[in-house]
């Protein structure tokens, strides 16, 4: 069980559980092309993402197998909401969980997703006691594969042709690191 009241702070970010406020950054993040290209998502309706956001706002816990923790990250030094992560408990019996990251194009580029994917990882790992941490992510998608390579993440699977999205397939690969690792090559910069 793991539960975020409080957000987590980090060198230069807070992830912190969503409030009724992110309706509208959450919703430039869901309509913009650049950040959708491997997400394989249509835009969002306001609609659409008022109700997602109504979702996140219960959102902050890790009781059962399968439920994800999503929290926005915001950047400390303009308070902007600049994206979301996620952290799901896949199995509970095997230890195993799945982290992801989405950050508006202008907070790219300056290693905010590193440091978002640190801080989940700390949780993961040593909050909530997982052995192993899978992200998945289009094979296409550079700054993704780059960003988890930069996390020590390792490659383990080429999944080909497994999304069929608007008539095009799509590869995935899927990277993962165990608790041991993640013990001995964490990024500085992580939860404080
Ligand atoms: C995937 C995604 C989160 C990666 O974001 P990112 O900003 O490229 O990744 P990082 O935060 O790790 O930043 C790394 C870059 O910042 C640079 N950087 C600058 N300052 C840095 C710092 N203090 N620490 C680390 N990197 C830094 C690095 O050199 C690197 O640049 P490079 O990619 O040109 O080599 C982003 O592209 C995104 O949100 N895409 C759209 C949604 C998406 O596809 N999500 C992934 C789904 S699986």
């Amino acid at each position: 069980m793991l539960r975020i009241d409080a957000p987590l702070v980090t060198d230069r970010l807070l992830l912190r559980p969503f409030r009724a406020d992110d309706v509208d950054a959450l919703h430039d993040l869901r309509t913009r092309a650049d950040v959708l290209r491997y997400l394989y998502w249509p835009p969002a309706t306001i609609e659409q993402t008022r109700d997602v956001v109504a979702q996140r706002l219960t959102m902050n816990t890790l009781s059962r197998e399968n439920d994800a923790l999503v929290l926005a990250v915001e950047q400390r030094a303009t308070g902007r909401m600049i994206g979301e992560a996620d952290l799901r408990w896949l199995s509970v019996e095997h230890r195993q969980g799945e982290v992801g990251v989405i950050l508006h194009p202008e907070a790219q580029g300056s290693g905010f997703a590193t440091e978002t994917v640190s801080a989940l990882l700390d949780l993961a790992f040593d909050r909530l006691g997982l052995h192993r941490v899978v992200a998945q992510t289009n094979a296409h998608n550079a700054a993704s594969i780059r960003a988890l390579h930069r996390l020590g993440m390792r490659q383990e699977g080429h999944l080909r042709q497994c999304v069929h999205v608007a008539g095009v397939w799509h590869d995935e690969l899927v990277f993962a690191i165990l608790a041991e690792e993640w013990a001995s090559t964490a990024p500085t910069g992580g939860v404080r």
